[in-house]
């Protein structure tokens, strides 16, 4: 018997430090954290996604009265993306959040759900989606969404 540690390699930096095209995703990200519709929670967040061509999609947060119908940014974002473009490879997804009037020193990690969803764009193209979540103060890169879920359940274990 044995143990094993998993480790999570991730850069931390500010806004400041990103090049143009990662700041570029950033305000989209942040732009569209105005359209969320978060009556309930009052926790809107935003995601842009970025295209292997360059071209980017964004989405935001939609509640619902009755809760489990809504959707999180993420999913909103990358299922309009696949819908629209579904042989596009992915390749950067970034995530802001707006709550009580401002933006979130650090950005909300996107859910269980959500990271089970883009895990099965980057298994789709076998292209790493890189994983931006802006915070005021942090911004959190991560290199993939593999990163983000050890012991994934993916297609391969359907075989
Ligand atoms: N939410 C997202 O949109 N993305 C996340 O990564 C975490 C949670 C939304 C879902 C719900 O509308 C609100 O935030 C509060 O959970």
């Amino acid at each position: 018997m044995h143990e094993e540690i998993i480790q999570t390699k991730y850069v931390v930096c500010t806004y400041d430090e990103l090049d143009c095209e990662t700041q570029a995703l950033i305000d989209e990200a942040k732009r569209m954290t105005q359209n969320s519709y978060s009556p309930y929670s009052h926790f809107a967040v935003g995601a842009a996604l970025r295209m292997i061509d360059g071209e980017i999609f964004s989405g935001s947060n939609q509640e619902n009265a009755a809760y489990p119908s809504g959707l999180c940014a993420e999913r909103t974002t990358v299922f309009y993306a696949s819908a629209k473009r579904p042989n596009t490879p992915m390749v950067a997804i970034a995530l802001a959040t707006f709550a009580q009037g401002e933006f979130l020193d650090e950005s909300a990690a996107p859910c269980a759900a959500c990271r089970q969803v883009l895990l099965e764009y980057e298994h789709k193209f076998n292209q790493p989606i890189k994983v931006i979540l802006y915070g005021k103060k942090h911004t959190y890169i991560f290199e993939s969404v593999a990163s983000l879920v050890p012991f994934s359940f993916t297609e391969d274990d359907l075989k």
